[in-house]
């Protein structure tokens, strides 16, 4: 895969990054250390598990006609006496010819000369649902020139295996080619499959997602270090599926999965498969943030990593404001859920100048940054709390959807802001019923301090005011009401624009990470502005009904722009086994379809608001 050095999502954090330790916002001086990682293993140790350090077996290569004719009847028989003879006949071929063609050889040969990881590379393959009587199989021009390669074998053994294959499924052959000794293939469903109507989305591309992320991981499962991917007619969706694919939070465990690099397989659509492996890395790096447990990302350690993924961009510039910028700003709501923390609060701003004139009016991404929600004194049930360490992922899709417009170098001014903090039970912490006052003099009762994400929220909307923006978009993981009513399928879009509800939607068409438009009427505004002490209550009065609604109306109090758009993420935020390229975890959804929304945008005239 080429790597772009200027690519943050790719580059290493910098010597000492890691064990920097932060200032303390309240009072500028060192604080502890936070939890350290698990002892790194001394200089000179292996580091990680590689696939290419596997014990080194000569691995299954010898003659294809051989291989086929190990597959006639009866092959148990044969196999199991010509086996050991083939094998030996492999290793030697293999410590003879083999090419060092592979860019992953990164360990030099093993002492025998050759190890598994250095015999080439894994090669996943497309291929489409027959149309035709005799099911045939479809290949794409990759699979064809492979077969062609291998003199047809492909083909031969494709038919003489099973059932053609169906979508997402796939089938692994060894021993075809010397550079590839592993060749899944895997099924793409329908060859002309696009946009479909009905699911809001370009199916086509999913597809091909889908199958790019089963090959690799099938490849990771052989220990093969290296892959490479069939473009399959959209370079950007394979390296999505192929980035997203094998991506997984390794970060605090000693045992790791093989790191397995994929690359484009061909020389055409170049400039693609880099687009598609950026968009991904961004979303890998959300996932990341998410995934993290609590006491590893706090607000500051949140900053800091985002500021050390903007670091080498000279047209990008972070503040990381401490809690006393906080106070000065008068953001009493935020502070109000801060306070029940040990952990300070930070505010944190990104300035990305894209555009050519640096006076343009930015987009505003606002993005709720609540490390860990126990919900403070209206505490949350013990079970499944964990998961809402990934409650700050409204400030982790906008931040990463920043870093990648950067490293896409999309020409618009784009401007970032995460209220961070913890919501805590304490001494100090916010009690349901009390009054707190925000950034624009409205006042607040806090009938349920688990609602808290709207309190930061209203505060950092009402700064996001003093940009003249050209649209304002914030992320939020604000209502488990959006999960019921949506689940994992869509991020509920809440928007006064019809203008900036069709770029978000048009984008999400293309992402496959979809949104889809909710309600805000006057009814809901009504249910939390019927207050008792305050101009606005933080629930709706009719306690649960349309909570996902109520909260976009309790914002809503906060905007006066005339394109804002309110994304509620709670429903999209972790992932069992809904989305195919995804593994269970935390989803960093929707960073891409952040990214494409900007990148129209950038398209998109000026004046055309
Ligand atoms: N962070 C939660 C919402 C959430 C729930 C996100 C599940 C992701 C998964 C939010 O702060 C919250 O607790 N909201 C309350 C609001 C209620 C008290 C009005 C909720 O949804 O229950
Ligand atoms: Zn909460
Ligand atoms: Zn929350």
């Amino acid at each position: 895969m080429p790597r772009d050095s200027q690519n943050p999502l790719n580059a290493a954090p910098p010597p000492g990054a890691r064990s920097r330790r932060p200032r303390d916002p309240r009072s500028g001086s060192a604080r502890a250390a936070p939890p350290s990682l698990p002892p790194r293993p001394a200089a000179g140790a292996a580091p990680r598990a590689r696939a290419d350090e596997a014990p080194c077996a000569p691995g299954p290569l010898f003659p294809p006609s051989l291989l086929l004719s190990l597959l006639v009847p009866p092959p148990a028989v044969l196999a199991a006496m010509l086996l050991p003879c083939v094998r030996s006949v492999a290793a030697r071929r293999l410590a003879r010819d083999v090419p060092r063609a592979c860019s992953c050889w990164a360990q030099g040969p093993s002492p025998r000369g050759y190890s598994r990881g250095a015999a080439g590379k894994g090669l996943v393959l497309g291929v489409y649902s027959s149309e035709k009587e005799d099911g045939a199989a479809q290949f794409t021009s990759a699979g064809d020139a492979f077969d062609r390669l291998v003199s047809g074998k492909l083909r031969a053994l494709l038919s003489l295996c099973g059932p053609p294959l169906k979508k997402g499924k796939t089938r692994i052959f060894h021993g075809l080619h010397q550079d590839f000794p592993s060749v899944v293939v895997v099924g793409l469903g329908k060859k002309n499959a696009g946009i479909n109507e009905q699911e809001n989305w370009n199916e086509g591309k999913e597809n091909i997602r889908t199958a790019v992320a089963v090959g690799c991981r099938q490849i990771q499962d052989l220990e093969i270090p290296c892959v490479e991917i069939d473009p399959c007619g959209d370079a950007q969706a394979a390296a999505e599926g192929a980035v997203l694919g094998l991506h997984e939070y390794n970060e605090l465990k000693q045992k790791k999965k093989p790191v397995v690099t994929p690359q484009l397989h061909g020389s055409a659509e170049s400039e693609a498969w880099q687009k598609g492996v950026t968009y991904a890395e961004g979303q890998n790096l959300a996932r990341y943030l998410m995934e993290a447990p609590a006491n590893y990302i706090t607000p500051i350690k949140f900053a800091e990593h985002i500021e050390q993924k903007l670091r080498s961009f000279s047209n990008v510039k972070v503040h990381i404001r401490p809690e006393s910028w906080i106070t000065t700003q008068e953001m009493g709501a935020f502070l109000s859920v801060a306070k029940g923390s040990a952990e300070p609060p930070i505010f944190l701003e990104i300035h990305y100048s894209g555009s050519a004139n640096t006076d343009d009016s930015p987009l505003v991404f606002v993005g709720k940054g609540v490390t860990f929600d126990s919900g403070g004194i209206s505490l949350k049930p013990s079970s499944g709390m964990d998961a809402m360490r990934a409650d700050m992922g409204g400030a982790a899709t906008v931040c990463s959807a920043i870093v990648t417009a950067a490293a896409l170098h999309l020409p618009l001014n784009i401007i970032g802001l995460a209220p961070l903090c913890e919501n805590m039970p304490s001494g100090k912490a916010n009690k349901p019923g009390d009054v707190v006052r925000a950034k624009n003099g409205k006042t607040i009762q806090v009938d349920n301090t688990d609602a808290e994400g709207r309190l930061l929220l209203a505060d950092a909307l009402c700064y996001a005011h003093n940009f003249n923006a050209r649209a304002i978009v914030n992320a939020a993981t604000l209502t488990g009401a959006m999960d019921v009513a949506l689940g994992s399928a869509a991020t509920g879009v809440f928007t006064n624009s019809s203008w900036l509800w069709t770029h978000l939607y048009e984008a999400s068409i293309l992402t496959g990470d979809r949104v889809w438009r909710m309600p805000l009427f006057e009814h809901y505004t009504k249910q939390v502005t019927d207050c008792p002490l305050a101009d606005v209550s933080n629930i709706g009065k009719y306690s649960r009904a349309g909570g996902a609604c109520t909260a976009a109306a309790f914002l809503k109090e906060f905007v006066t722009a005339s394109h804002w758009a309110h994304l509620d993420i709670a429903g999209v935020m972790s992932n069992k086994d809904e989305v195919p390229y995804l593994r269970k975890g935390m989803a960093g959804r929707p960073t891409r379809t952040l990214v494409e929304f900007a990148a129209r945008l950038s398209k998109d005239s000026h004046n055309a608001k």
